[in-house]
């Protein structure tokens, strides 16, 4: 049986454009459901030393592995590394300025103790946050972000992971408007990637600045496994970050189906950084960015 045995006559002629109509608004909207629901437009920052391999080079905490982690002189390494990106991790003072320093306590990276909260900016400048590391390194400072940022503007990107400690449910005052203000300050808006393991951040810096790029940091010890493309979704991310323990096949496929950028710390082995390349990421954390430049360039050889 074909169609014009159905319908046959002028009614049917004068029903067919309008069955086409219903037609077309029918596939238009299955088709609608069935693919991605978010934006495609995701902002991800551009790179002052771009080489143009849609890579990126992460120091992870600056060049951490030769230098005292997120103080200066692990971040000028970087540079002097030629790194695309530094990453680095942002906390609040006890009088409410952002320093950039990993722990919430002090003395792993310190010779202070106990928590940067409880420490005026003052006196977490009179710390010494390099001598654990090496004595060449005596009297290196925390760093504030607006130093960091002063150092960067015009040189490196940077991925300002903004600490859980400091995230509260305030959208105004907090933490992220902070920093987005001082991003803003030294003109590094196109520059930065910010991100977050706790997702109200994302939210807020969304909100705060739909233009900023910010990333989702995944967490595999927290209950609710959803998959990349659920959560930037959810939190109008613009990249999902994870470590590389963290990139199953299944998360690998949502990156590759909805075409998620993904940055994967903290990678400082070789075969590792090459199987990562292959697999497509977009970008490699690494306390060693003068081992991952080599092994980028070997790779493109
Ligand atoms: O942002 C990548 C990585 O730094 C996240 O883990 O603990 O080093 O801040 P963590
Ligand atoms: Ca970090």
């Amino acid at each position: 049986m074909n169609s014009r045995s159905i319908c046959s006559g002028r009614s049917a002629n004068r029903l067919r454009p309008f069955s086409l109509l219903l037609f077309i608004v029918f596939s238009a909207t299955v088709q609608a459901l069935a693919q991605p629901t978010m934006s495609q437009d995701r902002h991800l920052p551009s790179l002052y030393n771009d080489d143009g391999d849609g890579f990126t080079i992460i120091a992870h905490r600056g060049a951490s592995a030769y230098y005292p982690e997120n103080t200066m002189a692990a971040f000028r390494g970087a540079v002097a590394m030629d790194a695309e990106m530094i990453e680095l991790d942002v906390l609040l003072s006890k009088d409410g300025v952002p320093v950039v320093f990993h722990d919430a306590h002090l003395e792993d990276h310190t010779n202070g103790s106990g928590k940067v909260s409880d420490y005026s900016l003052e006196k977490l400048k009179e710390l010494d946050a390099g001598s654990w590391f090496d004595k060449r390194f005596a009297g290196e400072q925390i760093p504030t972000l607006e130093e960091v940022l002063q150092f960067a503007s015009g040189t490196i990107a940077l991925n300002i992971e903004i600490k859980t400690e400091a995230v509260t449910n305030e959208l105004r005052g907090g933490v992220e408007e902070k920093s987005l203000a001082l991003v803003q300050k030294y003109d590094m808006t196109n520059h930065v990637l910010f991100s977050s393991f706790d997702y109200r951040a994302v939210a807020h810096l969304k909100e705060l600045a739909p233009e900023i790029s910010a990333a989702v940091l995944y967490n595999n010890r927290w209950p609710n496994h959803k998959l990349p493309h659920e959560l930037i979704n959810e939190y109008g991310a613009d990249a999902f970050n994870c470590s590389y323990r963290e990139l199953t096949k299944k998360r690998l496929t949502s990156l590759r189906k909805y075409d998620i950028p993904s940055f994967i710390y903290t990678v400082d082995r070789k075969p590792r950084m090459r199987k990562l390349i292959a697999a497509g990421v977009n970008g490699i954390f690494t306390n060693k960015p003068d081992l991952l430049r080599k092994v980028v360039e070997d790779y493109h050889r």
